[in-house]
């Protein structure tokens, strides 16, 4: 007599298997699914029925063998159905959209850079203001009544006290007051304002660079080889300098630096418009007056003195990159702003 349980042995899982992928198969919504799911691996259905009357071995295998096949199409199904309801929305295997990234302003750069060569020598960097009284913009720093930067002709005055600062030259003033006597190894940048005509070589609005060293024994060859050390950190190792002699109000002896061409090495380019040298701004010591202006008992000329500079920062982008026009750097254009 024949003893195997017949339910079992009766059903062709084999086709039973093929049915219930075809079902999963043909799915289209998440209803269907479900059906098939009570239907072939639900709580009642027929596969998961008979596994838990097994009692061999070889049909335990192959119904276990066959729960996974129709597990696989399930899944499978249930994963092409999930991809199916997004898609509706958006495609979600179209490659993104990079944000772009942002970079600073190559006068930003350059502004940094600068200040970097200054703090490995020690210096301090110091916030200055951009709207100045006229006392610190030019009385203070010497300028007789007579100098043309006084007139509104040349600069921005807000009435009669206040003016957008024509240079960085009123915070030497303001910090040696601040600080109350030497040492003062400081620089400071920023916006300057001039009434230019525009051009390719003058905006209204530039920025500078200054910087001023007090001390005891400070000499014009200290201020030399500060500045050659600072032009050989932007413009190469192999830079020299050589000063011209110049006027300011607020130096004495006033002296224009100028720095050997970096393309040419002074043999003469069109950078340097065949001269070998460039022109780099203005120092010179610092005048006695201005000890006197600010504290002469704290800054006493018989034992203190110091030297100042000021330099142009986007002389130094124009020059450095090969830019024809100053006005480049204020267009805010990103072919431009973006090669930075
Ligand atoms: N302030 C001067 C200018 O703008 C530059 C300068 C600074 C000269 C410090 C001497 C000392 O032209």
């Amino acid at each position: 007599m024949d003893r195997t349980p017949d339910t079992v042995a009766a059903v062709d899982w084999e086709a039973h298997c093929r049915e219930a992928v075809a079902a999963y198969d043909a799915a289209t919504t998440t209803a269907e699914l479900e059906e098939a799911h009570v239907h072939y691996l639900g709580r009642k259905a027929a596969l998961p029925q008979a596994l838990r009357g097994v009692r061999d071995r070889e049909t335990g295998m192959t119904l276990n063998a066959g729960r996974r096949t129709i597990e696989e199409a399930e899944a499978e199904a249930r994963t092409r159905l999930d991809r199916g309801a997004v898609a509706g929305d958006y495609d979600v295997t179209l490659p993104g959209e990079a944000p772009r990234r942002g970079r600073l302003h190559l006068i930003t750069q350059i502004r940094r850079e600068v200040e970097d060569v200054f703090l490995g020598l020690g210096y301090e960097v110091v916030d200055g203001r951009e709207v100045e009284t006229t006392h610190y913009n030019f009385d203070a720093l010497n300028f007789p009544g007579w100098h043309p930067a006084r007139s509104p002709g040349d600069s921005f005055f807000l009435d009669e006290t206040r003016v957008l600062r024509t240079e960085t030259s009123p915070s030497q003033i303001r910090t040696m007051e601040e600080r109350g006597g030497p040492p003062i190894y400081m620089i400071t940048t920023g916006r300057v304002y001039r009434r230019e005509n525009v051009d390719a070589t003058h905006t209204q609005t530039f920025h500078q660079v200054e910087g001023l060293a007090i001390d005891e024994g400070i000499t014009l060859a200290d201020l030399k080889g500060t500045l050659l050390h600072f032009m050989r950190a932007i413009f190469g190792p192999e830079r020299r300098v050589r000063f011209r002699t110049h006027y300011f109000p607020f130096t004495e002896p006033s002296i224009e630096p100028d720095v050997s061409c970096f393309l040419c090495d002074g043999a003469g380019c069109s950078v340097c418009k065949h001269s070998g040298w460039l022109e780099m701004g203005g120092a010179g010591m610092v005048d006695p007056a201005l000890f006197e202006f600010v504290d002469a008992s704290a800054y006493d000329p018989e034992k203190v003195s110091g030297f100042a500079f000021g330099l142009g920062l986007e002389r130094i982008a124009l020059l450095r990159h090969g830019l024809p026009d100053i006005r480049l750097l204020w267009a805010n254009d990103l072919r431009v702003l973006g090669q930075f």
